[in-house]
């Protein structure tokens, strides 16, 4: 994992916006997050330095990797994606680079999908990095503030290669998606839709014959560029989701809940993951939150977490440990491993 430097306490955010340490720790559990350095950090370069650790400590080099799965919803370029910007500042082979953007639930497709190259045997060396830099692009004012208290920046990464214990590895991935309420948990502008998907914010059409509607300058005026969330929805949703894919995976591979050794639940929100441990009947030490300190880092969350937990030895070989993820789109996923 990489985490930027810079920690900003609700306090910091409390000079910049209306809002209180009482509101955000009571709702989110959050009282602090990493913000990346301009002109430093971006989703490649954070993603980068997680990618050498993951790399380093699989004992193999950026030269064996022949597969790069790259999640985050904040790119540094609208294209081409961050994979291939980490190919070229790791100096990798021509190799394969595949950019996921499922949001919160990036890393867990991004690992469902590695997995499935793996196991066909294609490739021998995946590496799958999560990594987002939120802070460049949140409205840091009272308006925005139910959303940019949530969020952090950081990256996580993993290697994947293949294994011939059948007592190890990926057991199964499980991912769905509901499109049906895509926009309560989005960012939309700027983007290619031409108001087709909206009722009351279609931009005026420029007068130029072609082309205008990706930046408008009514866009600009009402700063309409910042990311949208319905919170109560998006709250509702998950907790149910989330038990679903979890009991999913669990029953596709005829295990029970007291079998999981660690729940590592997407860092969304310190109450949705409560609330989850407690619908399931889970332990607190069967359950790893760091959202605490790191805020929500969207797909870089899981990774960060898992590493967290890993370097904590809150992980032991052998044990049985369930990523589970759902966001934006929206989508949701479970993977459970052995470790
Ligand atoms: C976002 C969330 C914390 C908001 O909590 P909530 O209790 O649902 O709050 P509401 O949005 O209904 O807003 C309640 C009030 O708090 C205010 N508020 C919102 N953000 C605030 C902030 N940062 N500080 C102070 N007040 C805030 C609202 O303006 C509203 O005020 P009003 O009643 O005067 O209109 C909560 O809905 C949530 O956690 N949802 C899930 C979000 C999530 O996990 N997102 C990540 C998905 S991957």
């Amino acid at each position: 994992m990489y985490l930027p430097e810079n920690i900003i306490t609700n306090a910091d955010l409390m000079k910049v916006m209306d809002t209180s340490d009482e509101w955000i720790v009571e709702r989110t559990g959050i009282k602090e997050r990493r913000f990346a350095t301009r002109y430093k950090d971006t989703s490649t370069t954070m993603g980068v330095e997680a990618a050498k650790i993951a790399i380093e400590r699989t004992g193999i080099t950026s030269q064996d990797i022949d597969f790069i799965v790259f999640a985050t919803l904040s790119p540094d370029y609208f294209f081409p994606g961050c994979g291939v910007l980490t190919q070229r500042m790791m100096k990798m082979k021509e190799v394969a680079a595949l950019d996921i953007r499922n949001q919160c639930s990036g890393f867990v497709y991004g690992l469902s999908v590695a997995d499935q190259f793996i196991k066909t045997g294609m490739y021998k060396n995946v590496l799958l990095i999560a990594s987002e830099t939120h802070s460049y692009a949140l409205d840091f004012s009272t308006r925005g503030r139910n959303i940019s208290v949530i969020f952090g920046d950081g990256a996580g990464a993993v290697v994947l290669q293949p294994t011939t214990n059948s007592n190890k590895g990926i057991l199964s991935t499980h991912l769905h998606s509901d499109g049906s309420e895509a926009e309560l948990l989005s960012m939309m502008n700027p983007g290619f839709h031409a108001g087709r998907f909206m009722s009351e914010k279609k931009p005026p059409i420029p007068e130029k014959p072609y082309g205008g509607l990706f930046i408008t300058e009514d866009l600009l005026e009402k700063e309409d560029l910042y990311p949208f969330m319905d919170g109560p929805a998006v709250f509702k949703k998950a907790v149910i989701k989330l038990p679903e894919v979890i009991m999913e995976a669990l029953d596709k591979n005829d295990l029970k809940i007291s079998d999981i050794n660690l729940l590592i639940p997407h860092q969304a929100n310190l109450r949705i993951s409560q609330y989850v441990q407690h619908k399931m009947g889970l332990r607190d030490d069967q359950v790893y939150n760091n959202i605490q300190k790191i805020g929500n880092t969207t797909a870089a969350s899981v990774p960060i977490a898992l590493c967290e937990a890993w370097e904590d030895g809150k992980i032991q070989d052998g044990d049985l440990i369930c990523l589970a993820a759902f966001g934006s789109g929206f989508t949701w996923g479970s993977a459970l491993l052995k470790w």
